[in-house]
């Protein structure tokens, strides 16, 4: 009973959302209309493209919100094809985003080429950042880790061929390979810089220690880690780290997987064998019951500000520090629109302190991976660890 009554205060909340989504109006919009029966869903449903602020990521300018490419081919389901992503990233392109994010492991390698097939056009207009660091057999099945720097150079140019370019503008390495001493990596990195391959690099999923062995090498442009609302794990060493050292922070999955947004509940059907979330703890029907709480508060805050609760996610992440830029992923063009508009919200103090307070308060349930995904994690990376004392993952050097 008491179940009952709980899913049925979340259907009217997911109903307020949507009544929301209508009813407030932007107050960046343009359009001042008096309270809440105002013009609608101009903030919701604004798609005219707008001139995106930027943000600087170490010395790299880039749009204040950028777009990830992996969800349509993915890590989620269904799966589209190069043709079909393409198109959407192009969209993403056309309403004012100029920084796409890819991997070679996304598909993998078809993620690059959508990239390529969508940015080639305007090659010189945006910044196009993917990842190296896994293996791949003779038939593309990822074999585990690999940043041997011949295996990286290899790599580099299956990726320059795949995004129809001659240089990668921010290119990360995916996870700290615990084989190969990370100076080795940024050496390799170094000279693709010198010959113009690679402008700016970055690491994914590292600790304190690690950032602070590859800055020393040569300065690290972005670092991107998991982040958002509900994944807190940079902010107790990684994020204290990138600002000491002037590193942007890109953080990865900002909506939650989507959880964020308010739009997922225990009938989404989870694809067990593409789709990610199938086997996520966060993503099981108690745990969702038990994280709607999250929803709430994201609403309550959305209220104020006439934001969906995806929108508030986004601009809690743009109010943590002018130097981190979410790359919210998504492969309906109306939601890169709502999640463009989340850079029209502005928090106030005290809202950014209810939402932290409410945060505290509410005990997020499940891990934010699996097992298996952890193992690959930088000392660091994690909450409840400290890379002090230790040099991280990455042996170090010879002597
Ligand atoms: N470095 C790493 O190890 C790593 C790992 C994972 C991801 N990433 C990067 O981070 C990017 C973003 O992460 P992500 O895609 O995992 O997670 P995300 O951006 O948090 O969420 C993506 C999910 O949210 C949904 N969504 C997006 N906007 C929405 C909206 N306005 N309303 C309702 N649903 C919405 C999307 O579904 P729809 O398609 O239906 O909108 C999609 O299922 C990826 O594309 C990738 O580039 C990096």
């Amino acid at each position: 009973m008491a179940e009952n009554n709980d899913w049925k205060r979340r259907t009217f909340l997911k109903a307020s959302a949507s009544a929301l989504a209508l009813q407030f109006v932007n107050p960046f919009s343009g359009i001042s209309q008096n309270s809440s029966t105002s013009n609608s869903s101009k903030m919701i449903s604004d798609t005219t493209p707008f001139t995106l602020p930027t943000r600087k990521l170490g010395t790299l300018e880039v749009s204040a919100m950028g777009f990830g490419c992996m969800s349509m081919q993915h890590g989620y389901a269904p799966r589209f094809s190069n043709e079909e992503t393409a198109k959407v990233i192009r969209a993403a392109y056309d309403k004012g985003v100029t920084f796409f994010d890819t991997a070679i492991n996304y598909g993998p390698f078809i993620n690059e080429e959508s990239v390529g097939l969508a940015l080639s056009p305007v090659r010189d207009k945006v910044v196009i950042a993917t990842k190296f660091g896994y293996g791949y057999d003779e038939n593309g099945k990822n074999i585990g880790l690999n940043s041997q720097p011949g295996y990286i150079r290899k790599m580099t140019e299956g990726s320059l061929k795949r995004l129809k370019t001659d240089h990668i503008d921010l290119y990360y390495q995916h996870r700290v390979d615990p084989t190969v001493p990370i100076e080795d990596v940024v050496g390799v990195i170094k000279d693709l810089i010198k010959e113009g391959k690679v402008l700016h690099y970055g690491l994914s999923e590292v600790g304190g220690a690690t950032i602070r062995r590859a800055h020393a090498v040569h300065p690290v442009t972005a670092v991107q880690n998991e982040y958002s609302f509900w994944t807190r794990d940079p902010e107790h060493e990684v994020l204290p780290v990138c600002q000491e050292l002037g590193i942007g922070f890109v953080p990865w999955s900002p909506l939650g997987s989507g959880y964020l947004t308010g739009t997922i509940t225990p009938n989404t059907p989870f694809d067990d064998k593409l789709d990610l979330r199938a086997h996520r703890a966060r993503f099981t029907a108690e745990a969702q019951k038990h994280n709607w709480k999250l929803i709430g508060l994201l609403q309550q805050i959305g209220q104020r500000v006439y934001a969906t609760p995806g929108q508030v996610a986004l601009a809690w992440l743009l109010a943590k520090h002018p130097s981190v830029v979410p790359i919210p992923g998504t492969s309906n063009p109306k939601h890169i629109d709502e999640n463009l508009n989340a850079l029209k919200v502005t928090l106030s103090a005290a809202d950014l302190a209810a939402l932290e307070k409410g945060f505290a308060e509410i005990k997020v349930e499940g891990p934010r991976t699996t097992e298996a995904l952890f193992a690959n994690h930088d000392i660091g990376a994690n909450l409840g660890e400290s890379s002090k004392g230790t040099h991280g993952k990455s042996p170090l050097p010879k002597k």
